[in-house]
């Protein structure tokens, strides 16, 4: 990442606001006061954010009960500079590399995760939010870890995905789904992975077998897994990943599901959901935390590859958002303020 040597601040700079929810014309671009970093916190010049479908869910009201009060922000994650920190960030501790938040100067290159309103030219949020990047890695992969290889690392470690067992991954195309792939062969693990077939060339050059879904996907999984499957990431959220899934595997427990985390009590499955209260335990939140140092160390060592489907200026998000909500993106979108 290149940093600037120096940074001057305006006091007000463009972000994206909903006024209500709805389609991705709800979203608009307009200037905010920049927040200067209050105690624990840092202020951070974003280079780059990735747009999720999370994001989307968001924008239609879908983590949200009623009508809109106030304009809210859009998105978790991003990666920047460091521009200003608040009381009790202590400049210049810690010793570079990759660390937790504590110790951040001014002019790092920091992944932030968790983010609220990360859709923006600058965002103010507590320093434990983020991590300093490792030398090598660019903006727009730090902005590609938080939600996706956040997700895929942590539910994998919770489903116990052990060596030499065989992962089947719905959505293996996905940011969520690529990362889950690269990160359970690592594991040692046999991996299968749904896709549409224009995508099969790249789950095989992630070490995945891919598989087409759609009518008669069951009967094309058990020619590849004629034994069934050990553990399964589901990250397209279909009946038809639900039922193959089920007919496959020897407990439901062994499914981790990210999409409909209401099968949960109807059908035994495991389900995670970062944007949903009960839905992680704290061994689970930290997990997803500890992808983020792990994930940017594996990126700049070339054994995590992080696809960037497209980047667009900050002020297309309303464009991004149509193509995430297609279904169909491959890799990450970025945005660039
Ligand atoms: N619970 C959580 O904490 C959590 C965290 C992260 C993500 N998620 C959810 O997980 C889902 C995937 O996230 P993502 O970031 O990977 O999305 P993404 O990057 O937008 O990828 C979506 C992928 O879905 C594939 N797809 C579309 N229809 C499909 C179908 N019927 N069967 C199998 N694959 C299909 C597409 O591949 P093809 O073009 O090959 O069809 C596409 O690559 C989203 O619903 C997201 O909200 C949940």
């Amino acid at each position: 990442m290149s940093v600037p040597s120096s940074a001057v601040v305006p006091v007000a700079a463009p972000a994206v606001r909903i006024r209500r929810f709805g389609g991705p014309e709800v979203i608009e671009l307009v200037d905010v006061p920049v927040r200067q970093p209050g105690p624990g916190q840092v202020l951070v010049e974003v280079r780059a954010v990735g747009v999720n479908p999370a994001d989307a869910k968001v924008r239609q009201g879908k983590r949200h009960d009623g009508p809109l009060a106030e304009p809210i922000g859009l998105g978790s994650d991003a990666a920047g500079v460091v521009v200003a920190l608040g009381e009790g960030v202590e400049a210049g501790v810690g010793s570079g590399g990759i660390e937790n938040a504590e110790g951040l100067s001014v002019g790092d290159a920091v992944i932030g995760r968790g983010l609220s309103g990360a859709y923006a030219t600058y965002i103010t949020a507590p320093a434990a939010q983020f991590t300093r990047a490792p030398e090598g890695l660019s903006f727009q992969q730090g902005a590609a870890i938080g939600i996706p290889v956040g997700t895929a690392y942590q539910v994998l470690a919770s489903l116990g995905l052990d060596a030499g067992q065989t992962l089947l991954v719905h959505a293996g195309a996905g940011a969520v789904g690529q990362a889950a792939i690269q990160l359970a062969r690592a594991r040692g693990a046999r991996v299968i992975a749904t896709a549409s077939p224009a995508n099969h060339a790249r789950i095989r050059e992630l070490g995945g077998e891919p598989v087409a879904y759609g009518d008669g996907l069951l009967a094309r999984l058990r020619e590849l897994a004629p034994d069934g499957v050990d553990r399964v990431l589901d990250a397209a959220g279909t009946r038809e990943a639900l039922e193959a899934s089920l007919a496959l595997v020897s407990d439901p427990a062994h499914i981790g599901e990210i999409v409909n985390v209401e099968w949960a009590a109807a059908y035994g499955v495991s389900a995670y959901s970062g944007s949903r209260p009960g839905f992680l335990n704290a061994e689970q939140k930290a997990l997803r935390a500890e992808a983020v140092p792990y994930a940017a160390r594996l990126v700049v060592t070339g054994q995590l590859q992080l696809e960037i489907a497209d980047v667009l200026p900050l002020a297309e998000a309303a464009e991004a958002h149509r193509r995430i909500d297609g279904g169909h993106v491959r890799g990450k979108l970025v945005l660039r303020p």
